[in-house]
């Protein structure tokens, strides 16, 4: 399992400390949410502080969109290079043309699902994706209860990936935590986000080492 702590519950007095905290405790990505509170009732960051972030991260960046314009964030926050831009697909009209586009940057496209949303809407779009993130909570916050049907709908898609032999990850963001991290993984997750568990825990190590099952 590869781990990508949240930084929305990171303490951003200190942005930079927890940035380098996580990194050397062996997280695998910096999951970094972007909301514009229009597609969901909270704003977070833009490419000013991300680019801050991208600076001190020494492990890839994990940009998730929550926001109305897609098209307009790609190649608002394409310039810091992260590893992947996970869009929702609630909120775009042409997803086949944006996948195009991330990619053209250079970065990894990946599909956002809330936790209404079915994996046959992308089923014609799975080869061309590198991941596939599921929400078990409403996006908007951190530290919210995980819903338990991801299981199943994780379950689901990974058996779309394999009939389409393709190489496409599965993450999952929201309420994840040493209690359900069993569970994801036998539900065929391969990356976990992880927010108010990791920095709100004593020892950063310690929480990311519990979720690499
Ligand atoms: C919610 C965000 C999540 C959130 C996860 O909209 O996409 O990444 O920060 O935080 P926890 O792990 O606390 O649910
Ligand atoms: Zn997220």
């Amino acid at each position: 399992m590869l781990v990508a702590p949240s930084i929305l519950s990171a303490d951003f007095g200190t942005l930079n400390d927890e940035i380098i905290a996580i990194c050397s405790a062996g997280c695998d990505l910096v999951h970094v949410d972007v909301m514009d509170g229009h597609f969901v009732p909270n704003l977070t960051i833009g490419p000013v502080v991300v680019n801050a972030v991208a600076k001190v991260a020494t492990k890839p960046l994990d940009i998730h969109l929550m926001v109305e314009n897609n098209t307009f964030f790609v190649d608002l926050f394409a310039p810091i290079k992260p590893k992947y831009i996970s869009f929702h697909i609630e909120e775009e009209k042409h997803p086949h043309r944006l996948i195009q586009k991330i990619r053209d940057y250079g970065i990894s496209p990946a599909i956002v699902l809330n936790p209404h949303t079915s994996p046959s809407s992308i089923e014609y779009l799975l080869e061309d994706l590198d991941m596939v993130l599921l929400m078990s909570v409403n996006p908007g916050f951190g530290g919210q209860k995980f819903i338990p049907s991801v299981l199943e709908k994780a379950s689901k898609l990974k058996e779309m990936i394999e009939k389409k032999n393709a190489n496409t990850l599965i993450e999952v963001d929201g309420g994840v935590n040493n209690k359900n991290i069993l569970m994801l993984r036998d539900a065929g997750v391969d990356i976990v986000v992880a927010g108010n568990y990791v920095f709100g825990s004593h020892n950063y190590k310690v929480a990311i080492d519990s979720l690499k099952v």
